[in-house]
């Protein structure tokens, strides 16, 4: 949600009041400038607190002093950085996430001179991008705010050598934890909030950023012959609605890339009714197009130097006298037929006249595409990767490096004829399902029969994006996965 945290930096000068975070390495001692800044006296009880609480200075440690006798400071907070010399951008952002998560007072000040290691403008940001992550918090349907809660609040003061350096290093970075807390925000709101007409209209407010945004209705799509997404939105009493984005950052005319996501507002089952323990979940069916809009927000705040297409598919599924049933056949834009054999196999048919579509209008480098598409990747990569199909080995190598560099990381899995093979129908030129086994594999392969040659790559995020595990930059249920990971993508390969 619109966040209240602040971050400002500037020279290092002694703090007066709030949180000081200083760094030590395992011989306990903060850099030089630190220690004198800090006194002789607060370096000798940092030293007698740490034997005390038996404080080792190694990494992801902290220890807090409060009321330090030796400062005018609420409290000293001494973050260990063990002997690691090399870090990288995780590393930063986690380092900053530790930070946030350690410091308790409306305002902190951040002492970023870490004993052995130079930390550059663009370190020092990352470390920025790791507090506000981290301080992200979605309270919105709370009547009673908890008062001693620190998320969503806070100043951040990092006292470095080049203030203007950092601030101007931390502009581009903000974007895109801005766009991660779009990402965040849309999962989590419940589904009678957020149905696709609202969603849609949550994706028109890009165009303050500058993005095209573009609402095709229910009859815009039956003009085209989305029959397949119509027909999953059929049960439910809210239309659909399939929104395109564009960011046009790049050269006139140069040939756009394109993201593609899952909209899924609330996906019951339909007539194919999901058990109802943990239904709740389904609200965030939709964090493929969540992070598709989290992107563009980024994208769009950082004037990526990119043309840039988002699309999503935005239904609901639902079971209704109108709903689909399996055993109906539905033929898609592309003319290709799809047998239902499970009303719960709905975000492919979802994504399978998007892709077609996108592709077929816009003429893409390459499509990827954002999925919760099956419980199978979570039972292949549990929640620590999402699943990543391609047709294209350039493009998921290069998805897999902006993985490892940004930690939202990615696990190549295989398409082939054998599994095309799974989905063939009786009836139909396919069905939507393959059954259990392989069930990623099949789901992917069914989209695979929408991309026509271009470079495409599909990354199932049931397990990543929703439920999510806690780490140093994310303590919420919805993750924002994908945002950084996308934003790194185009930023190493595709502008300038
Ligand atoms: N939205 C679900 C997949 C999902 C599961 C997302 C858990 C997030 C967490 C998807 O539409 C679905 O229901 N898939 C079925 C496919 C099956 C019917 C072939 C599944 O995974 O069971
Ligand atoms: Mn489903
Ligand atoms: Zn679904």
């Amino acid at each position: 949600m619109a966040d209240s945290i602040k971050i400002d930096f500037q020279a290092p000068a002694a703090a007066e009041g709030g949180d000081i975070v200083v760094f030590v390495g395992e011989a306990l001692k903060p850099s030089p400038a630190v220690a004198k800044l800090l006194g002789q006296k607060a370096v000798d009880l940092i030293a007698k607190v740490a034997a005390v609480e038996n404080f080792k200075g190694k990494a992801r440690s902290a220890l807090t002093i409060v009321a330090p006798s030796a400062l005018s400071a609420d409290r000293l907070v001494v973050v260990g950085i063990g002997g690691e010399k090399d870090r990288s951008e995780l590393d930063w952002a986690q380092l900053g996430g530790l930070v946030a998560g350690k410091v308790n007072g409306k305002t902190a000040t951040v002492w970023v001179d870490l004993p052995g290691v130079t930390a550059t403008p663009e370190n020092v940001a990352d470390m920025a991008l790791g507090v506000k992550l981290r301080r992200y918090s979605f309270d919105r349907y709370k009547t009673k705010k908890d008062d001693s809660k620190k998320d969503g609040t806070g100043r951040f003061v990092f006292a470095v050598p080049d203030p203007a350096a950092a601030k101007k290093a931390f502009k581009a970075v903000d974007g895109v934890a801005g766009g991660v807390a779009v990402a965040r925000d849309l999962v989590n709101e419940p589904p009678n909030v957020l149905g696709p007409k609202e969603f849609a209209a949550r994706a028109e407010a890009l165009s303050k950023l500058g993005v095209e945004v573009e609402i095709l209705d229910e009859k815009a799509m039956q003009k085209l012959g989305m029959r397949a997404l119509l027909g999953v939105g059929q049960g439910s009493s809210r239309g659909s609605r399939v929104v395109i984005m564009r960011w046009n950052g790049g050269k006139a005319g140069a040939q756009p890339i394109a993201f593609v996501g899952k909209g899924v507002v609330f996906d019951s089952g339909g007539i194919s009714i999901k058990p109802g323990a943990g239904m709740e979940d389904m609200k965030g069916d939709m964090a493929g197009a969540a992070c598709v809009v989290g992107l563009m927000h980024a994208l769009a705040s950082r004037k990526a130097r990119a043309n840039v297409i988002g699309a999503i598919g935005l239904v609901e599924n639902m079971p209704d006298g109108n709903a689909q049933r399996p055993g109906d056949i539905v033929t898609t834009m592309s003319g290709q037929t799809i047998e239902i054999v499970n009303t719960d196999a709905e975000g492919r048919l979802v994504l399978a006249d998007v892709l077609w579509y996108v592709q077929n209008r816009f003429k893409p480098k390459f499509m990827i595409d954002l999925a919760t598409l099956t419980g199978a990747i979570l039972v292949a990569l549990a929640q620590e990767y999402a699943g990543l199909f391609s047709n294209n080995d350039e493009l998921a190598q290069r998805i897999a490096e902006a993985g490892r560099a940004t930690g939202e990381r990615v696990w190549r899995m295989p398409l082939g004829p054998e599994f095309d093979k799974m989905i063939e129908s009786k009836f139909a030129d396919m069905k939507n399902s393959g059954g259990r086994y392989g069930g990623s594999i099949t789901a992917a392969a069914l989209l695979q029969k929408f991309v026509n040659g271009v470079p495409w790559a599909h990354l199932d995020i049931a397990g990543t994006a929703m439920g999510s595990p806690q780490t140093e930059i994310n303590k919420g249920w919805s993750s924002g996965w994908g945002v950084r990971l996308l934003d790194r993508l185009v930023r190493d390969h595709y502008e300038g």
